[in-house]
């Protein structure tokens, strides 16, 4: 079985007049992707039917919300499958995961890591063709926002649930694909924690692990004859614009630049990686896996999702190659993680401590700004760049920190 994923697909609502447009049909991917048997995204964020009327959830970071004519969009690409499992499925609580279900249902879209309480969105989900099945477990970090464990949800990470049903599936000799979406935004490397789950996944009997969230496509290597995709990329995204809270601390950070204080923001040394997304097909023989593919796509909002051939091919593939070259050197690894530790994580500390002086978080009733400290040390990711940054006792040569932000700007020339 051939099974084509690509990274996050989100049009927020109103952004453009019609979506449809932003996209090539399915005859323009199975020519660009070859034969495959089942085409899956991450659908980011919830889809509501226009009539529901629903709040936004108090969370960190932007809410995103789609409307249902979302599912005509991704129809049009020929997409099976979504994963739910992400941190902008419960942007509009229980309402949008419910109505994001029941729009997948309707429109034969079969959907991966949500559920209506926490044991359903966990329930053991497996698609089949031709008699052929497949395992896909998809669960996320615990970014964004809080669990509840009664109500609808997506599948936050529980290694105990998650190894239960991968050795479920591989008892029953089903091959397992375990979906993960979580990440350090806009960084090409995944981090420790992340490369040694998804390596403990494969040992458990996973044949493939593939994720998302990161904003920008990230490096990809084979353990043990399993493929790891740490980051697929965008592959088409509007999401919100700026908050001014986030154009300030920008506005901020370019300034403290400017007077020879820190770096610029990851906005802007980053500024076109999330343009791009990799698609890999993957195909799974009983039990072993195979990349079958890999291509890249480009979406900006002026000119939709195209793919990428030819040269422009041939450029991305050297830039994948130049960050798995880094993957692979486990001394090289360790000293771009920490450099890139070194660059983001004030920002982070900033805000922590800004909100805790003076013991203003205990009296705070402001509950979205308790949540975005939470989520520092709730989230997998953004916990371990906190962690590694504190526990380095010397900081990173001024030579790798150099080197960590071209890396960042990998994407950004055409
Ligand atoms: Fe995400």
């Amino acid at each position: 079985m051939k099974i084509a994923i690509s990274g996050d697909f989100v049009i927020r609502s109103g952004s453009v007049a019609n979506p449809m447009d932003l996209v090539p049909d399915a005859s323009v991917e199975a020519e660009v992707l070859g034969e495959f048997d089942y085409r899956l995204v991450n659908l980011e964020g919830p889809v509501l039917a226009r009539n529901t009327k629903a709040k936004p959830t108090a969370k960190c970071g932007p809410i995103l919300r789609m409307d249902d004519a979302i599912w005509d969009v991704l129809r049009k690409m020929g997409v099976d499958g979504v994963t739910t499992a992400n941190n902008h499925i419960g942007d509009y609580g229980p309402v949008g995961i419910i109505d994001t279900m029941n729009g997948a249902r309707k429109h034969g879209i079969e959907f991966f890591g949500s559920g209506l309480n926490f044991d359903h969105a966990y329930g053991l989900r497996m698609i089949d063709v031709g008699g052929e099945k497949l395992a896909i477990l998809a669960v996320n970090e615990h970014d964004g926002a809080i669990l509840h464990e009664r109500e609808p949800t997506p599948a936050f990470l529980d290694l105990g649930r998650l190894a239960k049903n991968i050795t479920q599936a591989r008892f029953q000799e089903i091959p397992v694909l375990v979906y993960y979406h979580g990440g350090n935004q806009h960084c090409p490397l995944p981090n420790p924690y992340m490369r040694n789950l998804f390596r403990r996944l494969v040992d458990l009997g996973a044949s493939a692990v593939v994720a998302t969230h990161a904003h920008c496509p990230q490096a990809w290597e084979v353990y043990r004859k399993a493929p790891l995709f740490y980051g697929l990329g965008n592959f088409c995204l509007i999401g919100r614009k700026d908050s001014k809270h986030g154009i300030s601390f920008q506005l901020k950070r370019k300034l403290l630049h400017i007077l020879g204080r820190g770096f610029p923001p990851v906005k802007e040394l980053a500024k076109k990686s999330h343009e791009y997304g990799l698609t890999v097909v993957l195909e799974f023989n009983g039990g072993s896996v195979t990349v079958s593919k890999i291509r890249f796509s480009r979406f900006t909002v002026d000119d939709g999702l195209k793919w990428i051939h030819d040269d422009e091919h041939l450029s991305c593939v050297k830039r994948i190659k130049e960050i798995n070259d880094i993957l692979i050197d486990d001394k090289h690894y360790g000293k771009v993680w920490d450099a890139w530790c070194h660059i983001l994580t004030p920002q982070h500390l900033s805000m922590i401590q800004r909100n805790l002086a003076g013991g203003k978080m205990i009296f705070s009733k402001d509950f979205r700004k308790r949540i975005s400290i939470a989520n520092r040390f709730g989230c997998e990711s953004t916990r371990t760049m906190i962690l590694d940054y504190l526990t380095r006792k010397k900081p990173p040569s001024s030579d790798m920190l150099d080197k960590t932000v071209e890396l960042m700007g990998l994407w950004n020339d055409d």
